[in-house]
């Protein structure tokens, strides 16, 4: 096993995320950002649009690449084995994984359009848990479209797929709170985000351009289909 790769798993593990190196030199890297660069301008192929009603959060700040980002281009959803996400979730849950959903959003000059939340939880009064259980894994790229300074994009809380309070309010009052560690993920051509879907995180609010990302959500092994 790589050394790198070791430290990237203790990482994963313990602060429920990772900024994932990528090479933005590589080939591929590079006509993924093109191409998403495009759709952030509006130079969409034909039989596709940007969707502002089908994005989760606040109406209209966020708009989703529709019918299907799998059908838009091919290379996007080879980005993440080529970057060598898919790689290294294989080695760090060993079991092969492949991409469930593909989303390619923009989230829009404004507030932010989700504020702090888990995409897997389980708060006491709710009847069912919410999101993926087990957790499974997500890797999020925000390229930096523009070449100007990066802006920061999302904000995570440190371990907290670790610690979990069972009443929604507390669990969602700790991030903001100083006693914990939080860190703000930037637009960035050099790292992909990967994260646990335990894990707290919010969207930070945008001012300028939109800021698209790439979301690929990975199967577990428990995962049906
Ligand atoms: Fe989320």
């Amino acid at each position: 096993m790589n050394h790198n790769n070791q430290d990237l798993f203790n990482k994963l593990h313990f602060d429920g995320f990772v900024l994932f190196p990528i090479d933005n030199k590589n080939e591929l890297v590079n006509y993924c950002i093109n191409e998403i660069k495009n759709v952030s301008e509006e130079k969409i192929k034909e039989g596709f649009y940007l969707d502002r009603d089908a994005a989760v959060g606040k109406e209209g700040l966020a708009a989703d690449l529709k019918p299907s980002v799998f059908e838009y281009d091919q290379n996007l959803e080879k980005f993440y084995t080529e970057i060598g996400v898919v790689d290294f979730l294989e080695e760090f849950q060993n079991f092969k994984s492949s991409i469930a959903t593909l989303q390619l959003r923009g989230a829009y000059d404004g507030s932010s359009y989700l504020s702090w939340h888990r995409d897997t939880h389980y708060y006491s009064n709710a009847k069912e848990p919410s999101g993926n259980v087990p957790p499974i894994f997500k890797s999020i790229f925000y390229p930096n479209l523009h070449g100007n300074s990066s802006r920061p994009t999302l904000h995570v809380s440190n371990g907290s797929h670790l610690r979990y309070f069972k009443n929604k309010n507390v669990d969602l009052i700790v991030p903001r709170t100083p006693f914990f560690k939080k860190t703000k993920v930037f637009e960035s051509n050099d790292y992909v985000l990967v994260f646990n879907t335990s894990i707290l995180h919010a969207v930070l609010p945008v001012s300028g351009p939109p800021i698209f990302r790439m979301i690929a959500a990975f199967k577990s092994p428990q995962s049906k289909n």
